[in-house]
């Protein structure tokens, strides 16, 4: 499903209702709720708003298990860490306490046994394949999601949940959970916003099947729903 709005404002506020309206479902009826959170700069407003008087007690936080869709192979307190980011926009102003936060160990060397600690940290957690209740996803200008970029290796991932990925465009390897784990989650919302994105959320939403070219294509839930909230500057291109 596709729903696009006026503004960023109000697809933050939808994107807030339905991680609130998820969550609360899942601890009804699992005690618990996992969610994988995106990284970048479109979801900052949205864990800030999570965060704020409006939200902040609609959720008993203490049944919510963190998880990151990607991370960028740098330390937790470094500015390009997505760890740095959700921790200031999210966990420091809840209160969220570390042992319910399951981040990208970065510290460890080299990218590959990073990659390897998370897959199994988070199959642990799971019991086996990690499923999700939400997984939170952006795109960026070029089709990728989490750090599944074009032409890269881990696009082709069909067995692992976590994977080191060497990104050639940005001469560096990315951290990301694999497509099997994406299209695994019972619930998996992208937020998308901004003229710069338009061009390419055509050629993903209505254009041919490239997946290698565009690996946002490749987010097929199996079972799960699919939502794309999208703000009507992203969306100016797309067919109404
Ligand atoms: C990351 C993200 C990545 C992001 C897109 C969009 O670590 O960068 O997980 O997949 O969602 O690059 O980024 P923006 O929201 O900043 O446009």
């Amino acid at each position: 499903m596709i729903k696009i709005f006026p503004n960023f404002e109000e697809l933050t506020e939808f994107a807030a209702e339905k991680f609130v309206a998820l969550a609360k479902t899942a601890i009804k009826e699992r005690g618990q709720f996992t969610v994988s959170l995106s990284g970048g700069s479109t979801p900052k407003a949205l864990y800030e708003l999570l965060a704020s008087d409006r939200f902040k007690d609609e959720i008993y936080w203490k049944n919510v298990r963190f998880f990151f869709g990607d991370e960028r192979n740098v330390l937790p307190d470094e500015d390009e860490s997505n760890f740095l980011m959700v921790n200031e926009a999210l966990f420091l102003p809840l209160n969220i306490s570390a042992d319910k936060i399951y981040r990208w160990h970065t510290e460890i060397e080299p990218p590959e046994n990073i990659a390897a600690d998370y897959a199994e940290h988070i199959e642990n957690f799971f019991k086996g394949f990690p499923k999700f209740d939400l997984m939170l996803l952006g795109m960026g200008d070029d089709g990728h999601t989490a750090s599944l970029f074009p032409y890269t290796a881990a696009l082709k991932e069909t067995a692992k949940s976590a994977c080191a990925n060497f990104v050639e465009k940005l001469n560096t390897t990315r951290l990301t959970l694999t497509f099997p784990v994406i299209n695994c989650a019972d619930n998996v919302v992208f937020l998308v916003k901004g003229t710069d994105k338009s061009e390419v959320l055509k050629s993903v939403l209505e254009g041919e099947f490239q997946p290698e070219k565009f690996p946002s294509q490749l987010v097929k839930p199996e079972s799960g729903e699919l939502l794309w909230l999208i703000d009507e500057t992203a969306a100016a291109l797309l067919e109404r």
